[in-house]
């Protein structure tokens, strides 16, 4: 990975983190765009030290506020010349029907919206950098929602449950893949996406999703394996030549293989359509969206 830039959102913990120490690790300049500054701080020292590599830079990023991920897009296209791959890593989950500043169900505006709107202001790198990666952290939970987006109610105001809700921000992740590799082709950018396993992590700890998270506590040892084991596919997605995965775009992989996601996460007309209805929500029909029409 020596020479290739690699930005990464969420890194400040779990996977995400996991991920910067192997990329960094192997020679990657790697940028973590993280919400928190002090987390972030303490996590660029960490990846720094168990890389033995300083080339890991950090940039804030909030994907809950649509005006943060404006910043972060144009501080990353003002320090990094290229990006060479980006990894859509960083989500949650939350117990509540809870909303971001922009008044998106957080889920929603959080997992899907910010990354959909930081992935279009980068795409135009992207695609100069060629060939290049992006990869999109989704998850098995997208078949939580086995009847596909709802597009009459994508904010979940109608009715809200945490399984829900999250399972379609991650269909909404598997569905951003699809359309994006899509419109992408010829270009030599490649979009995949992944379930990572079931890790143990931050995730569903920090007190958004308490039961959950106390649930994880008490039994998650029995079933969940490591960050480092997590973080294995969205690194050989990032990195592997081999052609089963980067002669790829469109896939769904986990465990180092690509397998077929749910019937919706596979319907190609439910994706361009989440697209439109996404760019009107982060009002952004500039850049590469318009063109690529
Ligand atoms: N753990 C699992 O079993 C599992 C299974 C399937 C899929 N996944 C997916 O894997 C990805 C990584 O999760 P993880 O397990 O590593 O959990 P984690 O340790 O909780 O990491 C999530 C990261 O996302 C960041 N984040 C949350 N909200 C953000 C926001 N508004 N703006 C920017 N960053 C934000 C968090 O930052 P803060 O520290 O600021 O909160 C944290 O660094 C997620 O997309 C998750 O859906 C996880």
């Amino acid at each position: 990975m020596t020479g290739r830039s690699v930005v990464i959102t969420g890194a400040n913990s779990g996977i995400g983190k996991e991920t910067a120490v192997v990329l960094a690790r192997r020679g990657a300049s790697v940028t973590i765009a993280v919400r928190s500054p002090e987390r972030g701080s303490a996590a660029l020292a960490d990846i720094r030290l168990r890389s033995g590599s300083d080339d890991v830079q950090m940039v804030a990023l909030d994907l809950g506020d649509l005006s943060s991920v404006r910043r972060c897009a144009a501080d990353l296209l003002d320090r990094l010349e290229r990006i060479d791959v980006l990894i859509n890593n960083a989500g949650i989950i939350t117990e509540e029907r809870r909303v971001t500043v922009d008044g998106f169900e957080e889920m929603f505006g959080v997992n899907h919206l910010g990354h959909f709107l930081l992935t279009d202001l980068l795409t135009e790198r992207l695609v100069a950098s060629a060939p290049a990666r992006v990869v999109v952290v989704s998850s098995l939970a997208h078949r939580f929602a086995p009847r596909g987006m709802r597009f009459d109610d994508l904010q979940s105001n109608g009715s809200f449950t945490m399984f829900g809700a999250y399972g379609r921000s991650k269909l909404a992740n598997a569905m951003h893949a699809l359309e994006l590799s899509r419109r992408l082709e010829g270009t030599g950018v490649t979009v995949n996406c992944l379930h990572p396993g079931t890790v143990a992590s931050g995730f569903a700890r920090d007190g958004d999703a308490r039961r959950l998270g106390e649930l994880i506590s008490r039994v998650g040892h029995l079933v969940m394996t490591t960050p480092e084991k997590g973080a294995r596919t969205s690194v050989l997605l990032a990195t592997s030549s081999d052609p089963s995965i980067a002669g790829v775009t469109g896939g769904y992989f986990s465990r180092g293989r690509q397998w077929r996601p749910s019937r919706a996460a596979r319907n190609p007309r439910a994706a361009a359509r989440l697209w439109d209805e996404s760019a009107r929500l982060v009002g952004s029909y500039d850049d590469l969206t318009q063109r690529a029409l």
